[in-house]
């Protein structure tokens, strides 16, 4: 039996680190590392746990591309009635091929949406914009009207209250980019009003990522609602409220009940927003993908410097950029389970950086050049943040089904990167 580590669909069976009944030694020995492994199951369970959490009201989970684009997952969770948060003209590209219907129930953000992803995604009839400023709702004031095509939309509001998480992933203060000062909201709205061409449907906020606390999630909804309120009063009949996304994952080993924290989110946003006749959308991204994933890599060479001992893995920064960008935590375990004695190491990639590593000073079984390590809850963030630095080809994705494991990406080739180029 498959012992899973702490809400993941990761687990030691024989020894030998599994995802869901698929065993990761295997995967790695078939398509080679580094390979993004993911349980379909997981995904599907986390987005249940979301629906099941906001059952009572009315509500559409838009999922958040940016977390993990690929075209196989955006598949399933569309088939299984999810919507999509995307931020770019490329995103809603892979809504449409992924599953058309979804584009309905997609919401489109970001604070730089150039005219031929305002006029793409006006054409495929998405749910409404997430605008983040007055000149971006004149913009698409100024495509809906020769297109002929009303804009259901929302203002994106700074809520001004502050969220414990990494500096570059918090985003609802007044000195970030995002949104539009609440203050100046209602007179936006009053203006947009008089548009035909622009539908005030709803309001947005997103306080950041990676938030464990609840009770930001609250102050942030709240301020929202006051603001809704007014516009009800001003004659604008917004009907939907969406509240972002940012509910945290544990990355350690402490103990986690996803269904606790989200019920515990639900609440936070649910008395916020109680007894308002609101349709309520949600752009959870990490919450439902970050754990279903783990990114297999090789142990290369195992080096000692002074008093320093770094194993050096064939995945690097371009292949999971978030220790080196956000000092994030991963745990590391070893795909096949050894009695050895723990040493602190440096796990560290190939590139030509020093902020190429995975885990510093980290506890970790003795390991050898061809052992296969797993570094986990990669499932978020990871491929989507890949690059080519080095000239490194980005790595495989598999998805493992319950029908069993296939490639949802070929490994890129030298091919790939130079097919663009021109000498
Ligand atoms: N909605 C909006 C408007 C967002 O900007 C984001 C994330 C989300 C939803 C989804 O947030 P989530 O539920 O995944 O926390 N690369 C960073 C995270 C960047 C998040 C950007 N915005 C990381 O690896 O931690």
């Amino acid at each position: 039996m498959l012992k899973p580590l702490n809400a993941r669909p990761f687990g030691y069976k024989n020894r030998t680190l599994c995802c869901d009944d698929a065993s990761l030694a295997e995967l790695a020995a078939e398509h080679g590392t580094p390979l993004y492994v993911y349980s379909s199951e997981h995904l599907l369970g986390r987005l249940a746990m979301f629906e099941q959490a906001f059952a009572a009201v009315p509500h559409t989970i838009c999922y958040a591309v940016k977390a993990n684009s690929s075209l196989a997952l955006l598949r399933l969770l569309g088939k299984a009635g999810s919507g999509f948060d995307i931020v770019s003209g490329g995103e809603l590209t892979r809504i449409a091929k992924a599953h058309k219907p979804a584009l309905r129930k997609t919401v489109f953000a970001g604070v730089g949406k150039q005219v031929f992803e305002i006029d793409a995604a006006l054409q495929a009839d998405i749910l409404l914009f997430n605008v983040e400023s007055e000149s971006e709702l004149e913009l698409l004031e100024s495509r809906a009207r020769p297109l002929d095509i009303p804009a259901r939309f929302s203002l994106r509001v700074n809520p001004d209250v502050f969220a414990e998480t990494h500096p570059y992933i918090s985003t609802g203060l007044s000195a970030h980019k995002f949104g539009i000062d609440i203050k100046v909201a209602r007179a936006i709205y009053r203006r947009a009003a008089k548009s035909k061409y622009l539908i005030p449907t709803g309001v947005s906020v997103h306080i950041g990522s990676q938030i464990r606390a609840t009770d930001p999630f609250h102050a942030a909804t709240a301020r929202v609602i006051e603001l809704i309120r007014q516009l009800r009063k001003d004659g604008i009949a917004i009907t939907h409220i969406d509240a972002g996304g940012g509910l945290g994952i544990e990355y350690t080993d402490k103990a986690f009940d996803p269904a606790a924290a989200v019920a515990s989110y639900a609440k936070s946003v649910l008395t916020a927003t109680e007894g308002l006749d609101l349709h309520l959308l949600l752009e959870p991204g990490r919450f439902l993908v970050a754990q279903a994933g783990a990114l297999l890599t090789t142990v290369l060479n195992v080096k000692k410097n002074g008093n320093k001992t770094f194993v050096i893995t064939d995945a690097g920064m371009n292949d999971l950029i978030r220790p080196a960008l956000y000092q994030a935590h991963h745990e590391i375990l070893p795909v096949k389970q050894t009695s050895g004695a723990r040493k602190p190491v440096d796990v560290v990639g190939p590139v030509c950086e020093s902020g190429d590593f995975f885990a510093r000073d980290r506890e970790l079984a003795t390991t050898k050049p061809g052992d296969v390590l797993a570094i986990l809850d990669a499932g978020a963030y990871g491929m989507t943040l890949t690059s080519n630095y080095n000239s490194r080809p980005r790595p495989a994705e598999v998805l493992v089904e319950p029908e069993g494991a296939r490639v949802i990406r070929r490994r890129e080739t030298m091919k790939d990167l130079l097919g663009p180029e021109i000498v």
